[in-house]
């Protein structure tokens, strides 16, 4: 294929031997997209001007086609229409090994929360948090971390993680570099508001963005990649799962393994209720010598939409609630609790050398395929809005690094301490802005309550990290320290500063 340009396209021979040379370098790699041609692509390039021309190919020139001719292929096969045959998974899959609230002993876990806050105190520990996803549901149009969440303060999500981050480094007496990912949608705001309020008391060094990759969306029907505008592709986030490949690609790996970081403690912006770095289960992880572990709630009943911890085969993996057939979801054991009990809270912990050694192998992240409505533009040029689902979207999940570690840990947490994700607009039946900010103020009143002070009912509380950071810090202000300044019974909403 060539198509050189026209001699009005150019300005000078200059430029038009380097725009021949690009449109060459793009056509080639188009071509080498061998399962679906692709040419399609460059059927605007005579209209585009030189900057589109110069954004447009470089977009091009960054599709690995290795990779998605591989998703395309099986996208279009109708025998591989069901990626992964779900069913016969769910039906084979047992109740995860896990370190559960009731049967775990003391002394374990005293041994686990000393082991969590040496690591922590040496520096051995950073933080990830996925903030890359488009915040859809809730109905919000900046990046969910902006979202204002504090019962009381009315604190953003992403003070709330970092207040509890900055938290843990005055407990622990260190530094807890805090690693964030963001996304085509997200990144530029998220870092224009870090700026605009200094970092929220972050150190510039304990701070680093990095941006996930995209995959371009394909017509389901042909395997041609979509366009966006005649000068751009339509891409998408490439999942949360994006965040082994931009650890990489940013260098964030080697630094980690320069700084004598050995965990990443991982968590997603929705949830404000993590404990940042909690380090029963850092130290948990440790102990075990565990490559991943996984924090889970149990399940308040069968079909509830989290993701399944299970395990098959003898390994630990997650089943999305989407996958998991009702039949499967339902079964129960001979006490009448539920089988596949464990619920996915994506909070866990990776191992930075088992990271660096899954970057070796391309397959150690599947894609899972979703079939959307994309609207495109099409070779005439008409922006076409389709009514039914027409294009296939590609994206990873981190958790399917679960199966892929040889020693894995399951942690079960009470939700009331480490749960409460913001999903949905208000209104909805489930995680919505309301019950967040009422699980927050639940679990302050109770730590206000253990120590003797009584919140009067309908009253919202909050503790900021910096003044309470957990139950025993709020316990010692309010009975070793007698704090004379907090009244014995809280009469109106109140937020602990
Ligand atoms: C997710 C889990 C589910 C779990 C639940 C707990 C998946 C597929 N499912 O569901 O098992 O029970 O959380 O709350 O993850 N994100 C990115 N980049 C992306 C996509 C997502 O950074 O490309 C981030 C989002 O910003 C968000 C998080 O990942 O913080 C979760 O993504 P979302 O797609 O909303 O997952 P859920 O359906 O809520």
């Amino acid at each position: 294929m060539s198509k050189p340009l026209s001699e009005s396209q150019n300005k000078s021979l200059g430029d038009s031997i380097s725009e021949n040379d690009l449109y060459s370098r793009v056509a080639s790699h188009l071509a080498s997209g061998s399962e679906v041609r692709q040419e399609h692509l460059l059927a605007h390039w005579d209209r585009l001007t030189e900057a589109q021309r110069q954004q447009f190919g470089e977009q091009i020139l960054g599709i690995d086609f290795e990779i998605l001719d591989r998703e395309i292929r099986s996208g279009l096969s109708k025998q591989n229409e069901v990626q992964v045959d779900w069913s016969a998974l769910a039906m084979r899959a047992e109740s995860p090994d896990a370190v559960r609230l009731v049967d775990s002993s003391s002394e374990i876990l005293q041994r686990a929360d000393e082991e969590g806050a040496r690591a922590l105190s040496a520096g051995k520990v950073a933080m990830i948090l996925v903030a890359g996803g488009q915040g859809t549901r809730l109905g919000f149009d900046q990046p969910k971390g902006m979202f204002p969440i504090g019962p009381v303060s009315g604190r953003t999500l992403f003070q709330m993680h970092v207040d509890t981050l900055l938290g843990a480094m005055r407990t622990f007496g260190s530094s807890i570099p805090l690693l964030i990912m963001t996304g085509p949608s997200t990144d530029k705001p998220t870092r224009e508001y870090f700026a605009k309020h200094s970092n929220l008391g972050l150190g510039a060094e304990d701070l680093k963005f990095f941006e996930q990759g995209t995959m371009p969306a394909f017509d389901s029907r042909t395997g041609r990649i979509l366009m966006d505008t005649p000068s751009s592709i339509a891409l998408s986030p490439d999942g949360h799962g994006g965040v082994l490949r931009a650890l990489e690609k940013n260098g964030l790996l080697d630094w980690a393994k320069e700084r004598g970081i050995e965990q990443f403690f991982y968590a997603q912006i929705d949830n404000p209720l993590v404990r940042a770095c909690d380090p029963r289960l850092i130290g948990l992880h440790r102990v075990a010598g565990s490559q991943v572990s996984t924090q889970v709630v149990p399940k308040r009943f069968a079909t509830e939409r989290v993701g399944n911890v299970v395990k098959v085969d003898g390994r630990t993996q997650i089943i999305e609630y989407s996958d998991l057939p009702e039949p499967a979801a339902v079964q129960t054991l001979a006490d009448g609790s539920l089988k596949l009990w464990a619920g996915n809270i994506a909070v866990h912990v990776f191992d930075v050398a088992f990271l660096a050694a899954c970057c070796g192998s391309s397959d150690a992240l599947p894609f899972h395929r979703a079939k959307k409505a994309v609207s495109y533009v099409d070779e005439r040029g008409e922006h076409c809005v389709p009514k039914e689902p027409n294009a296939i979207k590609l994206e990873r999940f981190v958790f399917d690094l679960l199966p892929a570690a040889e020693r894995t840990l399951v942690v079960e947490v009470r939700p009331s301490e480490a749960f409460a994700p913001v999903k949905n607009a208000s209104g909805s039946p489930t995680d919505t802005p309301e019950t967040s900010r009422q699980a927050i103020s639940d679990l302050h009143r109770q730590w206000l309550e253990q120590s003797g002070v009584r919140v009067a009912q309908g009253v919202q509380v909050e503790i900021h990290p910096m003044w309470g950071w957990d139950a025993s810090e709020v316990q010692g202000k309010l009975i070793s320290d007698r704090r004379s300044d907090v009244p014995l019974v809280i009469e109106s909403d109140t937020y602990f500063t």
